[in-house]
């Protein structure tokens, strides 16, 4: 029997190239899977075609979106999830979600190889191949463009000389990868790190600096994951694409970032993510105003190794499932409504509300109505202040 190859597709130049070029160098039958995590663009039904056009003897487009949306984007919304404190974990995210596909088909169609178009110089490559060593551990990974020289050249070489129905002109100068959570460019004139970005770099969001009115949102949560907006009630998905829009229209969610790769690199990418970054906000609050202290404070240890594990590529691991169990636990009180206004390039949190609110008005204020009794503070901070009281003591005695 035929060897039989699972390749996460894209339809772009180098995996369409990628599935000629395997069986050549394998013998092997190529089964090509594409997910759909909302990246828009060209219908997923043409790019099935295309890759059994480009010798797929199978093509497969998973309907993804949901799946993506509930299991993906809210454990790191939960988690607040920022990498180096600003990216929110875009193109991290949807790998482990292409990665389970994989595996799946790889079982369905009786592949024992995966493969993936991804550089060596990239972060993707360790999120593909550690997730299959997790989920699939008796699966080989090929990758054509980091291990075989499937160099650009050599892949238009390849396009032109097979005939294959991809049109290798259309090249862009940036690399892009984007879904539901945001997008990712990187490359051409970003690589210098001096160089601003141009508007032409954008397409989730719009110019924040052009004269506009400010759009006024209510986002309603239950136990830390979003469930109406402007009290109309949404699925997540429906929640972040209606954010992309509205956000997107306000230029709410650029950022432009040199980040630490796990491969050892700095790279510059540039980022827009306008659902991703409101919703973190709205939540954030939430939790400001119904997490108990202590909690709070340990959650953002939390946050950012959960971050760190993602951005990784260890999605599957023992780590990161466990601090998901904890993040989810420290949702359960997450629930009520924050107001912001989305507006030149920000989401300004301007209200909340919450049945379990842990704001005690009574307790705060310093009108008539003020319940805290001032007296007890006195003690409090004296012995609060005692451990460094007599240290300085200490000090002083050392002086002489
Ligand atoms: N640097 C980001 C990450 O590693 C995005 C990677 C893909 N970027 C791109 N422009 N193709 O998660």
């Amino acid at each position: 029997m035929t060897n039989r190859i699972v390749l996460a597709y894209s339809g772009g130049l180098d995996t369409s190239v990628a599935i000629g070029w395997i069986a050549a160098e394998t013998g092997a039958e190529v089964i090509a899977v594409a997910a759909d995590v909302g990246q828009g663009g060209e219908d997923l039904e043409v790019i099935r075609r295309r890759a059994l056009d480009c010798g797929a003897v199978e093509s497969v487009v998973v309907d993804a979106r949901d799946e993506y949306a509930e299991q993906y984007c809210m454990p790191a919304l939960r988690a607040n999830a920022l990498y180096m404190d600003r990216y929110p974990l875009v193109s991290a995210l949807s790998r482990p979600l292409i990665v389970k596909h994989l595996a799946a088909a790889a079982r369905t169609y009786g592949a024992d190889t995966v493969s993936h178009g991804c550089t060596g110089k990239g972060n993707d490559q360790v999120r593909f191949e550690v997730g299959i060593a997790a989920l699939a551990p008796d699966l080989k990974v090929i990758a054509p463009v980091r291990d075989s020289g499937m160099t650009r050249d050599k892949a238009i070489g390849f396009a032109e000389e097979r005939g294959l129905p991809i049109d290798v002109t259309k090249k862009s100068p940036y690399s892009i990868d984007q879904n539901l959570w945001g997008r990712a460019v990187e490359t051409g004139f970003l690589e210098d790190i001096w160089n601003a970005p141009i508007e032409d770099v954008y397409s989730y969001t719009d110019d924040p600096s052009v004269q506009r009115a400010p759009d006024e949102i209510v986002l309603t949560f239950v136990d830390g994951v979003p469930t109406a907006v402007d009290g109309r009630a949404a699925s997540v998905r429906e929640v972040i694409e209606e954010l992309n829009r509205r956000a997107g229209a306000q230029g709410v969610g650029r950022l432009d970032l040199v980040e630490d790769r796990l491969v050892g690199i700095k790279s510059r990418e540039v980022y827009e993510a306008p659902a991703a970054i409101a919703l973190i906000t709205a939540h954030q609050e939430l939790e400001n105003v119904t997490m108990e202290r202590d909690l709070a404070r340990f959650k953002r240890g939390v946050e950012q190794r959960w971050s760190e594990l993602v951005y990784d590529g260890l999605w599957f691991s023992p780590l990161k499932r466990t601090l998901d169990a904890f993040v989810e636990q420290s949702q359960q009180h997450v629930s009520g409504d924050v107001r912001l206004t989305l507006h030149g390039g920000r989401a300004v949190v301007t209200g909340r509300r919450s049945d379990e609110s842990l704001y005690d008005f009574a307790l705060a204020t310093y009108d008539a109505e003020d319940e805290f009794d001032q007296s007890l503070a006195k003690g409090f901070v004296e012995l609060w202040g005692l451990p460094s009281r007599i240290a300085a003591r200490r000090e002083q005695r050392a002086r002489g």
